[in-house]
């Protein structure tokens, strides 16, 4: 469990599936993203979250709830895919849309890149966005990220391919 001013970033389980179907399930919060579909199927999120646990465990993705301390309140997610091998982890994160604008994802990721650096132990952190994807691109630059280049049509959303923006920094 992490905390910053706001917020406890917790590991998910079982009954946070159904917050996950509703917020991830909003086309707009799925349209940006690589891998959440939509609509977003029944069962989906049981599944993700049943092999968070495992994964953790094995060192390969660490993905944290993002909930406000105040009340508890589930606002999305933000994890790190780690690969042990190059030493370096890649950072991603989604917020159901009634929270965005208030720099929860901001605050969330500056506490998961320290995590990287810090607790894992990483030596480079770095984060993908997609060039139209203006919010996340921000939330990289405000973290400390570098602009590292541009990957054209790199990935395929929904029968587009789109151009997607690498951001990274290594371990001060
Ligand atoms: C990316 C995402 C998490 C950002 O959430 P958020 O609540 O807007 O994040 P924050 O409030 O911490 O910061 C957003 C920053 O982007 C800016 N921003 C938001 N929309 C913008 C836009 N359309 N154009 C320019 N800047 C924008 C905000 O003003 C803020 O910057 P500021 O603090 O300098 O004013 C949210 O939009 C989301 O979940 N999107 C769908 C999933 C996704 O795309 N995930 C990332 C995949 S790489």
């Amino acid at each position: 469990m992490l905390e910053t001013e706001r917020l406890i970033l917790r590991p998910l389980g079982g009954s946070d599936a159904k917050t996950v179907q509703e917020l991830a399930g909003d086309r707009e919060v799925a349209r940006t993203t690589l891998h959440i579909p939509h609509p977003y199927p029944d069962g989906v999120a049981q599944n993700w979250i049943a092999g968070l646990g495992p994964a953790a465990a094995a060192g390969r993705v660490h993905t944290f709830a993002v909930v406000r301390k105040a009340d508890g309140l589930f606002l999305g997610v933000v994890s790190l895919a780690i690969d042990k091998e190059q030493s370096r982890a890649e950072l991603a994160y989604w917020l159901g849309r009634p929270y965005w604008g208030q720099g929860f994802i901001t605050e969330a990721a500056r506490r998961m890149v320290a995590y990287g650096f810090g607790e894992l132990g990483v030596h480079r952190v770095y984060a993908y966005a997609m060039t139209k994807n203006a919010a996340s691109t921000r939330v990289m630059q405000k973290i400390g990220m570098a602009y590292e280049g541009r990957l054209v049509q790199h990935i395929r959303k929904w029968d587009q391919y789109e151009d997607v923006d690498v951001y990274g920094m290594v371990k001060p």
